[in-house]
């Protein structure tokens, strides 16, 4: 059980941890308008692709529970503009979209329900989309552990951890549970320009968990490659196509190149939630743009002169010829195996 939590929801409030403010502080906030929890997503006060699909199943729960109508017709129209608030926070992890589709399922699917019934039911499915988050990143970590041998240096790359997720994480699963088996590993964690994840979340939930963690530059990633200082990669993933390319944090793509090059197993770590099987080839995975200020400035300070360009692409994709493996609730699979995984 971590010493925090990311996000939590009790049927009446929305409670989450606002990691825009970590390390320096631990401030939560707790929400009873929905419209809160998805500027919440969309401000990236949460974050991570399992934790804004959780953050949006909960908050598509205490929409719709607010909801005052007896009229179903009234009901629908309502329900429907909170789903579409939720579709518009944020373009590339698709397990928001995932989320959002079992609850839209859970009140489509319910014709003979009340209102209130509807309601109840919104709240359980929510909960039960946490509660499956927690059971599948646990059995991630257990898949995916075999794969981590005693002294080995594992290199990450933005945060794919317990503040990205319910609990656990996927990249950090595999971590988690390879510590806990007494392995003795050493965390290289990116620092991941231009949010910082790495440096600020990543460094922040291992050291936590005692679990030994050094933070470098993205740049430097290759030299400790060269150095033979890494001997293995895991990262999380946004959004998988059918064909095995996954989109990322930018700078996952020039990792997996590097770690090509230099022969190191390159893993990605995700539950089934994350897997488009609509989406043919990363080609047509939609990638978010965020706002220059993110590289214009650092902590209110101007880095970049007043007038010149800045482009901001949040994610890239890596093709699946450089995948070693996905590491998967269902166990690990080669990317060309990921069709296998569709659900029938
Ligand atoms: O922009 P973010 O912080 O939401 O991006 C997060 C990542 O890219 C993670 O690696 C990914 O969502 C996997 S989280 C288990």
């Amino acid at each position: 059980m971590a010493s925090f939590y990311t996000i939590r929801f009790d049927g009446e409030k929305v409670s989450m941890l606002d990691q825009r403010l970590l390390p320096e502080q631990e401030i939560y906030y707790s929400y009873t308008d929905y419209k809160e929890v998805a500027t919440a997503i969309k401000e990236m006060i949460i974050r991570g692709a399992p934790a804004i699909g959780i953050a949006a199943a909960f908050g598509i729960a205490l929409g719709a529970k607010n909801i005052e109508t007896l009229d179903k017709e009234e009901f629908k129209t309502k329900f429907d503009e909170i789903l579409d608030e939720f579709a518009k926070t944020r373009p590339t992890a698709v397990n928001l979209f995932w989320a959002i589709n079992r609850m839209k399922r859970t009140f489509y699917e319910s014709p003979c329900l009340s209102l209130n019934e509807i309601k109840d039911e919104l709240v359980l499915k929510a909960k039960r989309i946490y509660e499956e988050d927690v059971l599948t990143c646990k059995k991630i970590g257990e898949n995916g552990e075999a794969l981590i041998k005693d002294g080995y240096s594992i290199l990450t790359h933005c945060n794919a951890g317990a503040l990205a997720t319910s609990e656990f994480g996927t990249a950090l699963s595999v971590i988690r549970a390879a510590h806990k088996k007494g392995k003795k590993i050493n965390v290289y964690a990116d620092e991941t320009r231009p949010y910082l994840q790495g440096a600020r979340l990543t460094a922040w939930e291992l050291n936590k968990d005692g679990i030994p963690v050094t933070v470098i530059c993205d740049n430097m990633a290759g030299y400790l490659m060269s150095q033979r200082k890494v001997d293995f990669i895991v990262v999380g993933a946004d959004r998988i196509a059918a064909n095995g390319d996954t989109a990322n944090k930018i700078g996952t793509y020039s990792l997996a190149v590097l770690a090509k090059y230099h022969n190191i197993p390159f893993y990605i770590a995700a539950p089934l939630s994350t897997f488009d099987f609509n989406i043919q080839s990363g080609v047509d995975i939609p990638i978010e743009e965020r706002p220059a200020t993110e590289i214009t400035h650092f902590a209110g300070k101007r880095l970049v002169p007043e007038g010149v360009n800045v482009y901001n692409p949040s994610f890239d994709v890596t093709p699946a010829e450089l995948i070693t493996g996905i590491i998967t609730e269902k166990g690990v699979v080669k990317p060309a195996e990921v069709k296998r995984l569709k659900p029938v």
